[in-house]
């Protein structure tokens, strides 16, 4: 892996979730360079120039640059793929496989093409199938194709956990499995507060309701916003799943 000091990181789609990944992932330098690519180039361009005022106000080194180009995310490191169109109130991730696959599909191109050496976290649903798509056409090892789902379904998880039982989110360890969709696995026996079992901590039912909530999680958050789906969540998870990989963390993560 490059020193911070060369690294490039790309971050497919200028939507909320890639916004924001642009912006974590600056704002905690993990590159000398960001690069932000959106098909509204316009888009891009002024993101990442509003991302490199800021620097000024926020003290980060990262460079943000916009583009519509793919030539320009050749030798990155490693991406984020967040391009596609988000669900819409009543839909279902698998909604969204044919137009979204068109446009991973054409990613994938480029990132094989461009940085042939390089680790994509994908983002864009439905994720499962999108994970899988982009590593055959990349034809990139999976250990270099990894999915964004269980460390946000996870996080969910967390939440209500910490929600339901007063525990402080920070002490609560959750761990979601299986695929990004109703049929995710919420394993509340492997969930602790602090090293103590949730099981100890709360009765079966409760435990089933907000099993049951993290499994519509994304759902329950579009509903509520109409247009779009989570952005902050999303977002943080794809960036500390970045920040772990660059940096070598050791960290165990759920994906
Ligand atoms: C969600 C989308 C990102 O779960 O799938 O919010």
């Amino acid at each position: 892996m490059t020193s911070i000091a060369q690294r490039k990181l790309t971050v497919v789609g200028a939507g909320y979730v890639g916004m924001t990944c642009a912006q974590l992932a600056a704002q905690k330098d993990l590159a000398a360079e960001i690069c932000l690519i959106d098909i509204q180039e316009g888009r891009a361009k002024g993101i990442a120039l509003d991302l490199d005022q800021m620097a000024a106000v926020e003290g980060f080194g990262t460079r943000v640059v916009g583009t519509g180009d793919p030539a320009a995310t050749a030798g990155s490191d490693l991406f984020i793929v967040t391009a596609g169109l988000p669900r819409k109130p009543g839909m279902s991730r698998s909604d969204l496989l044919e137009t979204n696959g068109k446009i991973v599909a054409s990613i994938a191109d480029y990132v094989r093409d461009g940085s042939p050496d390089a680790i994509v976290i994908v983002v864009t649903n439905p994720l499962d199938i999108m994970v899988h798509l982009m590593r055959a056409r990349t034809g990139f090892p999976a250990r270099r194709v990894v999915g964004m789902a269980g460390v946000l379904d996870s996080a969910r998880f967390s939440w209500f956990i910490a929600e339901a039982t007063g525990a402080n989110v920070q002490d609560v360890d959750a761990m979601v499995l299986g695929a990004h969709g109703d049929s995710m696995v919420p394993l509340a026996h492997f969930c602790t507060v602090n090293g103590v079992q949730l099981e100890h901590l709360t009765d079966r039912a409760t435990i089933a309701v907000l099993a049951d909530r993290t499994r519509k999680g994304g759902g329950e958050i579009v509903g509520l916003l109409k247009t779009g789906s989570a952005f902050y969540a999303p977002a943080a998870a794809s960036v500390a799943m970045a920040r772990l990989i660059l940096n070598d963390g050791r960290r165990l993560l759920l994906c």
